[in-house]
């Protein structure tokens, strides 16, 4: 479990350095990029010279206000980013979005930003939401588009990156006990939520 003292020093002291390295050529994707950290990373990754950055969002009009707020920030050109609608609570959508992906040129990057903090219990995947979404839409979103991220590196010579935003808070993740065969399953009991811990466990 982080220290006070690291708490402290990690909130209040430390600074990160800002990355500078080129995107030039480069297509990246981040998904929950319509707020938050991913409009930020998503903007900064447009400032890095990126060819085409592409917004991953669960509602279209969100993300085009998000294109619009970047686009007017930096001057850039409005062919750069381009918003594509995903929701990670659903295999259709994700499946969607992956055959969109399938006809890009080239992926260099893939931002797995997208996530929740569910304060309610309901049921997706046959499991609780935030871990559905964290944990489940997460990796079948990465996992089938991990092809793309290996074609790109063979076509270009490059290396590809494939990322997940995740929170130290890990650290006082408490991982259930006897929650027998199937974690998901188990966590698909609405008398098993635990809304603080399934955030950070996932
Ligand atoms: N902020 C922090 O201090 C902090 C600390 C540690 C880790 N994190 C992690 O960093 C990431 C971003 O955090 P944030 O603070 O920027 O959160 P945020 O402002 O709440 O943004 C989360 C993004 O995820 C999207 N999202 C939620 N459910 C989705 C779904 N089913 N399908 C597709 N997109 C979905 C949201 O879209 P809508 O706008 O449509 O809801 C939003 O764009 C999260 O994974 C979070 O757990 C944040």
């Amino acid at each position: 479990m982080p220290s006070l003292s690291d708490f402290i020093y990690t909130q209040f002291r430390l600074t990160i350095p800002i990355p500078t390295a080129s995107f030039a050529s480069k297509t990246v994707i981040i998904t929950g990029a319509n707020g938050g950290l991913g409009k930020e990373i998503a903007t900064h990754i447009v400032r890095l010279g990126a060819s085409k950055v592409i917004l991953g969002c669960r509602s279209k009009s969100r993300g085009n206000e998000t294109k619009q707020s970047i686009e007017s920030t930096l001057q850039c050109n409005p062919d750069i980013i381009e918003v594509w609608e995903v929701d990670l609570e659903s295999e259709i959508s994700i499946k969607g979005f992956v055959n969109q992906v399938n006809r890009l040129p080239r992926l260099d990057v893939l931002i797995n930003n997208a996530g929740i903090h569910g304060q309610k219990f309901k049921r997706v995947y046959g499991t609780e939401r935030t871990v559905a979404i964290n944990c489940i839409g997460t990796f079948l979103l990465s996992l089938q588009i991990i092809p793309k991220l290996k074609e790109t590196a063979r076509k270009y010579q490059i290396t590809p990156h494939l990322t997940f935003v995740g929170s130290a808070l890990y650290d006082v993740a408490k991982y259930p006990e006897n929650h027998g065969q199937d974690i998901f399953d188990w966590y698909g009991e609405e008398s098993h939520m635990d809304s603080m811990n399934q955030y950070v466990i996932s």
